[in-house]
């Protein structure tokens, strides 16, 4: 149950002093087991950096840190696509697991929609959640988004196949 009002919750950019909290909140298994391979496990502060690196060296900046009250608590992300998908933008996050349950990650895809439909050239925010990741598929429900689309053990993660649930939001009007 949400607990925390809105205006705590603030999206900023990543700075190289995040390296530290990055790396210990990131560095958690119920974290990665929801998230790509490609996010590092164990995480390790040199993961942080690489990762903060790699966020301050886009244009535009899409990636920002999620403040509660002034401390670092996650990321959320937008990455925009590319070709014929260059219309749409993928969204991905995650929060601390001291701050599960908050209400933060619901509050934080609101902004970043408000930002991605109000700052870049796309109508169509999307991403693919696993099947067994029922707290991620409920902070998009309540943020608008649309399930589209059941993939079937279309995600091996940790030795184990996943149905992946798409969901989407269209930018309105
Ligand atoms: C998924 C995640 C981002 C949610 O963050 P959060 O800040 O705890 O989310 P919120 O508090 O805003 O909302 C969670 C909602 O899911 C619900 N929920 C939590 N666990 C649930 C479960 N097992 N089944 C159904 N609903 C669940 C909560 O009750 C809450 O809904 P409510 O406000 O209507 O009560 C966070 O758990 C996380 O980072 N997980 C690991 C990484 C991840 O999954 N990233 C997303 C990958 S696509």
């Amino acid at each position: 149950m949400a607990d925390i009002t809105k205006d705590k919750i603030k999206l900023r950019p990543f700075s190289f002093s995040d390296k530290k909290r990055m790396a210990e909140l990131a560095n958690n298994k119920k974290i990665w087991e929801n998230l790509r391979d490609a996010f590092p496990h164990p995480y390790s502060e040199k993961d942080a950096e690489n990762f903060i690196e790699m966020c301050l060296s886009k244009n535009p900046k899409t990636f920002f840190a999620i403040e509660l009250e002034g401390e670092l608590v996650g990321s959320v992300a937008l990455v925009p696509q590319s070709d014929v998908y260059r219309k749409s933008a993928e969204i991905g996050y995650w929060i601390g697991e001291p701050y599960w349950g908050k209400g933060i990650a619901t509050e934080a895809i609101r902004q970043i929609l408000d930002f991605g439909f109000e700052n870049l050239d796309i109508v169509r925010i999307y991403t693919g959640i696993y099947g067994h990741n029922l707290a991620s598929q409920k902070v998009l429900e309540k943020n608008g988004f649309q399930k589209e689309a059941v993939f079937k053990k279309a995600v091996f993660k940790n030795g184990k196949f996943c149905d992946e649930v798409r969901y989407g939001i269209l930018r309105e009007g």
